[in-house]
Formats: C-alpha cells, structure tokens, sequence
C-alpha cells in the first residue's frame, strides 16, 4: 500500500524558487495508475517554467513529466497493467502527474511496460524525448492543431521506407536527437548527417548517424560539410536546438518543398515561393491530435526496447533525490552534453 503522504519537489510562485513539501498520494480514478516514482528526468521546460513562466496557471507547482516506476495502484477500467509493473509514463502538467514527487498518477494510455534490460534511470529518459521525435515525423499533418509531417511509422509497415532519402539533424547528442536519429534510422533514412560536438561521434554513430559535423565549426563550414555528405536534396531537417543560429542554416539547406521541423518557435526568415514546411512540434501526447500516434507510441515503446531499435539516452544521476532537482535544473540550463539528468524522489532524506 502507499503512505498517506509523500514528499513532493514545490516551485513555489511563477519565477518563485523550489521548495521541498509534503503532499497527499491520490487514488487513481478510472483509467489510471498510481506509480510510485523510481526515476523522474529533468527537461529543458523544467528550468524554462522556472525561470520565464509559462505553461502553469497554478502555484505551488509541481514539474518534471518524464517519469519511470512501479505500479502501486490500478484505477477501474485499466486491464493492461497490474500492481508491481515497471513503467515509464508522461506527466500532464498537474500536482497528480507529474515527475518531482515521490508517487504520481499517469493515465494508463500513455505508460509503457520497461522491459527487464531496461533500467529505470534509462527508461526515464524516454517519454518526453520519444515523443517529440515520434510525433514531428509520424504525427497526421494538421493545418490548424499541433501535428507532424505525416510519415509512415515503423510499426504502421513504414520501416525502412525512405531509403535512399538523407536527414539532417541539428543537435544528434540532445536528448531529442538521440531519439530523432534512431527513428529516422528505423525509417530508413540515409544518410542521417547530425550536427554535436566530436566528443560524442561514437555515441551518435552507434545510434545510426552516419555523417557527425562539428557543431562548433563557423556556419559556412557546416552548411559546406553537410551539402558535401549528400547526393540528393534535403527535403527533411529537423533542428532539436531550433536557436536562431541552427534555424538560419537549417533553412538555408532545406530544398524548395521540403519540412523543417523545429523544437522552439520560428525565428527565420520564410521565403513563401519555396513552399517549404516549417513547424514547431508540440510534444504533448494529451492534446486530441496526438493523442492516437501517441497512445500507439506507448503500445510499441516496449517492443522498441526490447529489440535494441531504441535505446535510452545516457544519464547522469543527479545526488540527493528531489533535492537534487534544484541543482540539476541550473546544471541543464548551463547545459549538459550527451546525457539526460535524472533524479531519485525515493532518496530524498
Ligand atoms: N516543442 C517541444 O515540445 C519540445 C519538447 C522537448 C524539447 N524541446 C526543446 O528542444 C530543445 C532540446 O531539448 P533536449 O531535452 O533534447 O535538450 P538537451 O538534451 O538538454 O540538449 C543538450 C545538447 O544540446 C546540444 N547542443 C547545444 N547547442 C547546440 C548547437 N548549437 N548545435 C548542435 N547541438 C547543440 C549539446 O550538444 P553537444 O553535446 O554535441 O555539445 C548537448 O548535448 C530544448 O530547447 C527544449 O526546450 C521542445
């Protein structure tokens, strides 16, 4: 049984500091599972909501959405898991869901049973970084909600399908561009060309880059070392940086009728002619238009895994449990390279 009470990480007003606290555990209600949290991620949002606003209406706050844990609790109505099952799941932005608290309810439709080779720092790494990637390139193209380019998924018999088509990715060591470069592999694409600092070619290359350019090299020489990798035109960028820089040479080599999918919103310049796509995904599964490649995404995520098709980020846990959250979240703002940052709630003294 879960206790009564739990400690919970609190940011306390909007642009307010952390505070550890006390909290309730809910019951689960229908559809529903209470887990208790093993694993929470710390997210580039994380430190955003903190520092500029956004997102929360509501305060005191608790953040963090990737999550992984065990079972404690199953609402009515939820057949596919049982008490004791090992998850990852996605918070929604409430006190009940998300990550920095020691035991979190999630809906049943958005967690993923971790296979045993999954640990659960590992498995914490993947909700929110899967499915930003899996969204912007398999969502449904939707003019007037959040959608993605409209790709044939791996487990919709779209594997291997874009052979022969080059993909570049800006920002291949980011938790986003890790997941980015094993779909576009599962897909098929060739080459994936990724832009990271050289520390991290090995990692990169064993996740199915094929091309790593210097991130750091002047903007010319990496727009010139990327169009020497390719063959064909590049109708498929997509930037998990989306700075004004990386967007400048992202759209600068994107062919005329191609899609650039971005991770912040649009800084440049569109030249309508060219009748290029250029979108920010939305990496929330909830929202209506996502919520069927996102429920699909949770279903196939073990099988991914299991097969070695999608490995999790490397991670760097952070000490102290839910305290440690506090210094983590200015560490990722200074910024973090190659790894995600991961905390233990269950340890919090
Ligand atoms: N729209 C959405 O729904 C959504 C969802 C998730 C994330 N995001 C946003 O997407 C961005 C990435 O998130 P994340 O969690 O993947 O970030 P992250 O893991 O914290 O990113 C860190 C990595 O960024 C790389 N990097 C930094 N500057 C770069 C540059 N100029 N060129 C290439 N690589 C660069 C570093 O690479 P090296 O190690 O190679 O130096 C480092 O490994 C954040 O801005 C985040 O807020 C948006």
């Amino acid at each position: 049984m879960a206790p009564p009470e739990q400690k919970a990480l609190f940011l306390v007003s909007k642009h307010g500091t952390f505070s550890l606290g006390t909290k309730a555990v809910p019951a689960p209600k229908a559809g529903e599972l209470l887990v208790k949290v093993e694993t929470a991620s710390l997210n580039p949002i994380d430190w955003k909501v903190q520092k500029y606003g956004g997102f929360i209406e509501t305060y005191p706050a608790i953040l963090g959405t990737g999550l992984s844990g065990t079972v404690e609790e199953v609402g009515e109505a939820v057949t596919s898991f049982s008490k004791g099952d090992k998850v990852v799941s996605i918070g929604s932005w409430t006190n009940d869901s998300n990550a920095f608290q020691q035991y979190a309810l999630i809906a049943a439709t958005f967690a993923a049973k971790l296979p045993p080779s999954t640990s659960f720092d590992e498995g914490a790494t993947l909700p929110n970084g899967t499915v930003t990637a899996a969204l912007a390139l398999y969502g449904t193209p939707n003019p007037t909600a959040p959608g993605g380019i409209g790709l044939t998924a791996p487990w919709d018999g779209g594997r291997g399908k874009y052979a022969g088509k080059p993909i570049l990715v800006f920002g291949g060591a980011s938790s986003v561009g890790q997941y980015v470069i094993q779909f576009a592999k599962l897909s098929g694409f060739s080459p994936i060309i990724t832009t990271a600092s050289p520390s991290s070619e090995a990692l990169l290359k064993s996740l199915g880059a094929t091309h790593i350019v210097n991130r750091k090299l002047p903007p010319a020489d990496i727009k010139s070392a990327i169009s020497s990798f390719i063959t064909s035109p590049l109708e498929l960028i997509y930037d998990a940086i989306s700075i004004s820089d990386t967007q400048q040479v992202a759209y600068d080599l994107l062919a005329p009728g191609g899609t650039l999918v971005l991770t912040l919103p649009a800084t440049v310049e569109v030249d309508e002619s060219k009748d290029q796509r250029i979108f920010q995904v939305q990496g929330l599964v909830q929202v209506p238009s996502h919520r069927k490649v996102g429920t699909r995404l949770y279903v196939e995520l073990p099988k991914l895994l299991a097969s070695g098709d999608i490995k999790p980020n490397p991670v760097k846990v952070l000490p102290n449990g839910l305290e440690g959250i506090v210094e983590g979240l200015k560490e990722l703002e200074r910024g973090v390279s190659g790894v995600k940052l991961v905390a233990k709630p269950q340890e919090t003294a």
